[in-house]
């Protein structure tokens, strides 16, 4: 399947190719090449390039219109890999041994000769670093061979993409390829947990539940952004086209209702009330209710284990919008 988007890159459009689990050889060609692909993993699809690219990493900005150069997190195949990039201590060895694979992200200080492009920390002086846990994913980091810097695979402040199709709808036209690796099983971006000397902050709520990492780390996590710059944090992101109101019982009229366990609605993110069900299926159902347009009324999420994340980014969609956007 090939899409176009020449609209929004007037002359300067690009084939986006779709490629199957199985053209995992293709993909790592055109990330070599210093190319673009939208690659899955567990949490949400990421936006590739190669991280020792500057071309390459400018070109990820350019693609999700991205206001300004936010740093973007390191994707890499295992923690030995990681801790090549950022120094790691005993706090970063405890998470990265109970949580990698899978959806943690560590802000690391970097490393020096760390070969990564400069775009990629922004300045910061930190790394952002995470082993996704999805197969494809994996075989991909291996094939190529060195790290992918992988934002969210949208456009800038938009809802992220959980699946192929949702890459192509926002991005086709501007990246090389889309890697299908099928829906996203966790559904919610990374918990990102900045570790700066003794402290340990947990800079976003995401797929690893904030309880889950302070009993892995032994001490609770300090919450708020520190003095960490973590810009892409901003209120309005993973915004539909229409409002979002929060903690709502029942639709008013010409709403349509986003449902969670006892409270139905045109779309439910869990009949049931499971919060692993309604992380999974929250950023399609979202795309699906952006699709219809109209104002969006979402039912109480609880807020514990994955609810956290899940209310975090609804707050966000439902967050007054600026004309700068996020991530
Ligand atoms: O699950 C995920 O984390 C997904 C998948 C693709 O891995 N990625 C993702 O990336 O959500 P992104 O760029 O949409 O969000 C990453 C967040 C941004 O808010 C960014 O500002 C912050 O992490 N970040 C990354 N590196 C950082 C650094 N060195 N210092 C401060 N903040 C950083
Ligand atoms: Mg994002």
């Amino acid at each position: 399947m090939i899409q176009r988007n020449a609209a929004s890159r007037p002359g300067r459009s690009v084939e986006t190719r779709r490629l199957g689990p199985e053209e995992v050889e293709a993909a790592a060609a055109i990330l070599r090449a210093g190319g673009l692909v939208a690659i899955p993993t567990e949490t949400v699809y990421g936006l590739a390039a190669d991280a020792r690219q500057g071309q390459a990493v400018a070109r990820v900005f350019e693609a999700k219109g991205r206001p300004r150069f936010n740093p973007l997190i390191v994707h890499v195949a295992d923690a030995e890999a990681a801790f090549a990039l950022g120094r790691a201590g005993e706090d970063a060895r405890r998470l990265a041994a109970a949580f990698w694979p899978g959806p943690l992200t560590l802000l690391l200080p970097l490393r020096e000769g760390s070969g990564l492009s400069d775009l990629v920390s922004a300045g910061t002086g930190h790394v952002g670093l995470r082993v996704p846990a999805h197969p494809v994913a994996g075989a991909l980091l291996r094939a190529v061979g060195g790290p992918l810097a992988a934002p969210s695979a949208n456009p800038s402040g938009r809802i992220s993409a959980t699946s192929a199709e949702h890459a192509l709808a926002g991005l086709g036209g501007r990246i090389e390829a889309v890697l299908d690796g099928g829906p996203c099983a966790v559904g919610v971006e990374s918990s990102i947990v900045a570790l700066a000397g003794h402290e340990a902050r947990l800079l976003r709520p995401g797929g690893v539940p904030q309880e889950a990492l302070e009993a892995a780390l032994g001490r609770p996590l300090a919450r708020g952004g520190g003095g960490f710059a973590a810009p892409g944090q901003m209120a309005s992101h993973y915004a539909p086209r229409g409002a979002v109101r929060l903690d709502a019982t029942e639709p008013r009229p010409g709403e349509r209702m986003l449902g969670f366990g006892p409270v139905d609605g045109d779309l439910t993110l869990s009949p049931s009330g499971d919060l692993r069900e309604a992380a999974a299926n929250l950023f399609a159902a979202l795309h699906a209710l952006d699709a219809l347009g109209g104002p969006i009324a979402v039912a109480p999420i609880p807020d514990r284990g994955l609810g956290r994340a899940i209310r975090d980014r609804l707050a966000r969609a439902a967050a007054p919008r600026p004309e700068a956007k996020g991530s």
